[in-house]
């Protein structure tokens, strides 16, 4: 009686213990590379209920990779911030994208503009996984996502020029030293008008159309959301237990004269 009652106190309290080593093994692998010619500090963040990955964020000089694991059911973002001195005492830390001046964003999301990687993991692999790139809050720097092996479906590109050199002056977000566009704001976050926002009685997809300012950025990243209600061809669906996230994707992006 007393090892029955000690084998079904076992039974109890191993199934925790088969459940962390199944998630291990079925582990999903971003591969985060920088093809920009600057420095960046690429940051994640959890959706509610999801734990943080990478310690929500990290360093990645120029042409440099890094390797970033997840649980197979890990819904959240990546974003890249941009112009980072964590040592110089000021607030916020990073030019873009910053999350409370930390190295390590730790769960907290950063501050808008930034192009967002939205990834929706579904852990059973005879299901897809969603994402997708969202620029519906604006946009930093150009980003792509593929499957690794990569598959032309299951591809987001990068831009087709910079959305920061064709941004309106009230979008504009500047260096405070050099003076350049360092990002650009959706006009929902720059006006913060329903209209934009598709929200109240603009919250319907019927309602909430382009704005000519969507449209710029639409124009700039065709495969990226650049409003609430945008086409849904922008999210890709596709079952991979490894993604490459690159940042600054194209030629452009290395030859175009950043001055970061
Ligand atoms: C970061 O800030 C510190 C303090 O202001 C400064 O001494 C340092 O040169 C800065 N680093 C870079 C890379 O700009
Ligand atoms: C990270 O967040 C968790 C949960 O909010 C908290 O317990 C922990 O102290 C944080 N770590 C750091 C280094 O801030």
């Amino acid at each position: 009686m007393k090892f029955l009652i000690s084998f079904l106190i076992l039974l109890i309290s191993w199934p925790p213990l088969t459940l962390g080593r199944v998630v291990e093994g079925e582990t999903v692998l971003f591969h985060v590379k920088n093809r920009c010619p600057f420095p960046i500090w690429p940051a994640t963040a959890p959706n509610t209920g999801h734990p943080v990955i990478a310690d929500g964020g990290f360093y990645l000089p120029s042409g440099k990779a890094h390797r970033v694991t997840a649980p197979p059911n890990w819904n959240g973002r990546f974003w890249a911030r941009t112009g980072c001195n964590f040592s110089s005492g000021s607030s916020p830390a990073c030019q873009t994208g910053d999350c409370q001046s930390l190295l390590a964003c730790n769960g907290t999301i950063g501050l808008p503009p930034a192009t967002l990687v939205e990834v929706n993991l579904v852990a059973d692999s005879s299901k897809p996984s969603f994402y997708d790139v969202s620029v519906v809050d604006g946009y930093n720097i150009p980003v792509a996502v593929s499957t690794v092996p990569s598959n032309p479906k299951c591809m987001i590109q990068g831009c087709k020029k910079s959305i920061n050199s064709v941004c309106p002056q009230e979008l504009q977000v500047l260096d405070k030293i050099k003076g350049n566009v360092v990002a650009c704001k959706s006009a929902c976050l720059a006006f913060n008008l329903d209209l934009f926002c598709c929200r109240n009685s603009y919250g319907k997809a019927e309602k909430c159309k382009p704005s000519m300012y969507s449209e710029m950025f639409k124009d700039a990243c065709p495969s990226y959301f650049s409003y609430a209600f945008d086409t849904p061809t922008s999210l890709v669906a596709c079952a991979s237990k490894e993604y490459l996230i690159t940042f600054c994707p194209d030629k452009w992006n290395v030859d175009h004269q950043y001055s970061m």
